[in-house]
């Protein structure tokens, strides 16, 4: 077998976002494009000659094609072993852990989260460090200007390994080991949590509904919820995984998985319902008759984590990201935990993770997740709130009404328009950038606004500093807006305007969330002037 160099140039567009590359699939699939990357990926790292890597993906459409091209581009690199995932596929927070586990240097994972997959979807490649979490970015900065100066790449001319069965094979002179991607994950839940006494639960008649939307989850759920925990068959449904997700979007939201909440608010709902997306990380949480923010949800679990064994001991602090509600900071103030806040994107918690001072953490887009891994995790959000309740014997209504009068309510929406033009959207942030100076005393919608600055974040870790998180806007009354723009779209520019407002009334705490968020609503287009300047009359989603 011989390394071929094959002669390329720079393409445009090649530039890393919140979770690694994203692309159209037909754009990952044209000449040079992927091979292109992982070039730069090797460049960026400074080599990866003699290095172990662990090889895994969501199952979306161009998975598996694109698993051979990295292994060959891995063996012509000089990589002496790749760990995969049988037929390609790891879940995110699976192949975390198995970075971890196996003590590699590192490892790729092939998705594009909750965006659609298929031929006409998109695709998506991440790098991992050694701790098992996105590479942050002063790595990839070094992998966006490897792909600015490319001249050629190196690939292994080789058939195709087989990886549709466990088992070491060689490419070239590289190793290529096949595992299970289920096994170890399942153990390591196992580790955590009280298997026995959520296997009671169910065994007392709990159902649960697990949504795996067509995507990665599917095996792991059923492995861990039917097989391992007892919970009936079909349990798990749509748990088949499937290139393009059966035809749908694998967001687990209130608008993609809405047969699932239909399910719950029914007359028939099971005790817990949850969903996840396309690679398994995100999480979507519900009881009969509700609908848990994840933002209410992180608080929810930072408040009960201790009934799970894996925390017994206590939690060490938490974190969440700078758009996620509020909610979490006040059971961190209640159990005199400290509480960061980072900006979006999951890598910017690696650091307070290996350092010890956070154990739990999470984002408001249905991430969240504990020190186990170094990605956020679906299952294991799931299992804890089953290991909660299992201890608390109650349901999640109840469950959230005592948090609620404990704590106070965060009410919590998330208003995404899709799809904007990105010179509408750019001009907008940067004529706010200048505007918001001059808000702090002025009125939007009849509110006061308190305070308005763009968040810069510090790492207490390394130092580094990540500055245009997001522009924030505070209100009278505790209310909050955030504008920013999404970085893992992939067509024009998505806005999210994230809204919020403190209610501590003990008669205001079950409010329609929309409608007891309208004044802020109103405040947020004073602010933004987004639908006079995008002509749309409604976000495209709201969470
Ligand atoms: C979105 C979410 C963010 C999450 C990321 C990857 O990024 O908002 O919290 O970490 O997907 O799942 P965004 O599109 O907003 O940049
Ligand atoms: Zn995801």
């Amino acid at each position: 077998m011989s390394i071929e160099t094959v002669a390329t140039q720079p393409i445009p567009g090649q530039k890393p976002g919140t979770s690694g590359l994203r692309k159209q699939t037909r754009v990952f699939m044209g000449p040079h494009f992927l091979e292109n990357y992982v070039q730069a990926i090797w460049t960026g790292l400074g080599g990866a000659a003699g290095t172990t890597l662990v090889l895994g993906g969501d199952g979306r459409y161009f998975n598996d094609r694109a698993a051979q091209v990295v292994l060959r581009m891995a063996a012509a690199e000089g990589v002496s072993k790749v760990i995969v995932g049988q037929d390609a596929i790891l879940s995110t927070p699976a192949a975390s852990h198995l970075i971890r586990s196996r003590g590699a240097d590192g490892g790729i994972i092939l998705s594009a989260s909750h965006n659609p997959g298929g031929h006409d979807g998109d695709f998506g490649l991440k790098y991992n460090g050694a701790n098992g979490g996105p590479a942050p970015e002063s790595v990839t900065e070094k992998i966006f200007a490897a792909t600015k100066t490319i001249t050629e790449y190196r690939i292994l001319a080789a058939i195709d390994v087989d990886l549709s069965t466990p088992g070491t094979h060689r490419m070239g002179d590289m190793e290529v080991e096949v595992v299970d991607p289920v096994a170890d994950y399942a153990d390591l839940m196992e580790t955590l949590f009280d298997f026995d006494a959520i296997r009671a639960l169910f065994a007392g008649g709990f159902t649960i509904c697990f949504d795996a939307m067509h995507a990665v989850t599917g095996p792991y759920a059923k492995a861990i919820f039917e097989d391992r925990l007892g919970a009936p068959a079909g349990s798990v449904v749509n748990g088949t995984p499937s290139p393009d997700f059966g035809g749908g979007h694998p967001d687990p939201n209130p608008i993609w998985a809405k047969d699932l909440v239909d399910r719950m608010m029914g007359p028939d709902a099971p005790d817990f319902g949850a969903a996840s997306d396309g690679d398994g990380d995100r999480n979507m949480i519900m009881g009969r008759g509700i609908y848990v923010t994840p933002s209410d949800s992180l608080a929810a679990l930072a408040a009960n984590a201790t009934l799970a064994p894996a925390y017994a001991g206590g939690l060490k602090g938490l974190a969440r990201s700078m758009p996620t509600s509020g909610a979490v900071d006040r059971v961190a103030e209640a159990l005199g935990l400290d509480c960061y806040e980072t900006p979006t994107g999951w890598k910017f918690f690696g650091n307070l993770l290996d350092a010890g001072k956070i154990t739990l953490c999470g984002e408001e887009s249905a991430g969240t997740s504990s020190d186990h891994v170094r990605e956020k995790d679906g299952v294991w959000a799931v299992l804890l709130w089953l290991n909660i309740l299992a201890q608390k014997k109650q349901p999640v209504a109840e469950l959230m009404a005592e948090h609620w009068a404990k704590f106070g309510r965060n009410y919590y929406t998330r208003h995404d328009y899709e799809a904007v033009d990105t010179g509408i959207a750019d001009t907008m942030v940067a004529e706010m950038r200048v505007r918001m100076r001059d808000m702090p005393g002025r009125k939007a919608a009849g509110l006061r606004i308190e305070s308005a600055d763009e968040f810069a974040y510090h790492d207490p870790v390394d130092g580094s500093v990540a500055e245009k998180q997001g522009l924030r806007f505070g209100l009278e009354g505790g209310g909050r807006v955030v504008v920013r723009l999404s970085g893992t779209g992939t067509v024009g520019a998505t806005v999210r305007v994230y809204l919020e407002r403190l209610e501590t009334d003990p008669g205001k705490l079950h409010e329609d969330p929309q409608e007891a968020l309208a004044p802020i609503v109103a405040a947020a287009e004073a602010i933004t002037g987004l639908k006079q300047r995008t002509g749309r009359t409604a976000p495209d989603v709201i969470t």
